[in-house]
């Protein structure tokens, strides 16, 4: 039987605590540090270390099976694909943020503003939603400095802690979506790995309990 094969964030916020919960279900992945591929000793499960940011095509492609991933990443890049449990970790929240010195009362002061941003599609979303226009600017990293070096007048970006806004002179204005890690599915998963997911899935709902 092929194994399921799982993308999990090759490095950041989702990596340690995709794997803890993989090992609170009993899975232990044989971790070498530089290993992109690492194969499951007593699960059926071969796991893919991968950006954020390319999980959502994978999925697509059914490159791989099944993904722990933010809905953040979901929302702008994957609203097509489903989610099979929400795993409750990195809980945060996408939003607006402008500098402290400015003053700000509704949406529409953002109007032919700047945004620096890596959701553009988020963004997009809620700007349109709001029926108003900015100039979007993508950067894929360090957006919280876009407003101090000129060159955005507001930032969307992730804000977990609040301390990236903070130390940047930034003020929270609006929340854009909350996210959390969830499981989430190809849509073309074969169906002796949906036998397999559903075990996981049964492990990974008694974990979720047991935490509570
Ligand atoms: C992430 C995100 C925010 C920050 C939010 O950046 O892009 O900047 O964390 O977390 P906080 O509210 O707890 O400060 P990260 O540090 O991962 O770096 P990057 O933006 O350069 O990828
Ligand atoms: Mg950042």
């Amino acid at each position: 039987m092929e194994p399921i094969k799982i993308a999990i964030q090759k490095s950041g916020r989702l990596n340690e605590d995709s794997l803890r919960i993989l090992k609170d279900c009993g899975i232990s992945i044989d971790n070498g540090r530089d290993q992109l591929k690492a194969a499951a000793r007593d699960f059926p499960m071969e796991v893919l270390y991968l950006r954020n940011g390319d999980i959502p095509q994978y999925l697509r492609d059914g490159v791989v099976d099944i993904a722990i991933i933010g809905e953040n990443v979901l929302f702008e890049k994957g609203k097509d694909i489903r989610v099979s449990v929400r795993l409750g970790f990195s809980k945060c929240r996408v939003s607006l943020a402008l500098p402290k010195s400015v003053d700000y009362s509704e949406i529409g002061d953002l109007d032919g503003k700047r945004i620096a941003t890596s959701y553009p599609n988020t963004v997009r979303h809620f700007l349109d939603k709001a029926g108003i226009s900015a100039d979007l600017h993508i950067i894929n990293g360090s957006v919280e400095i876009a407003p101090n070096i000129g060159l955005a007048d507001a930032i969307c970006d992730i804000v977990s802690s609040g301390s990236t806004l903070f130390k940047n002179n930034l003020k929270e204005v609006e929340v854009l979506l909350q996210s959390e890690a969830v499981l989430a599915v190809s849509p073309k998963i074969g169906e002796e790995q949906e036998g397999i997911l559903r075990q996981l899935q049964f492990r990974i709902e008694s974990v979720l309990r047991a935490r509570q």
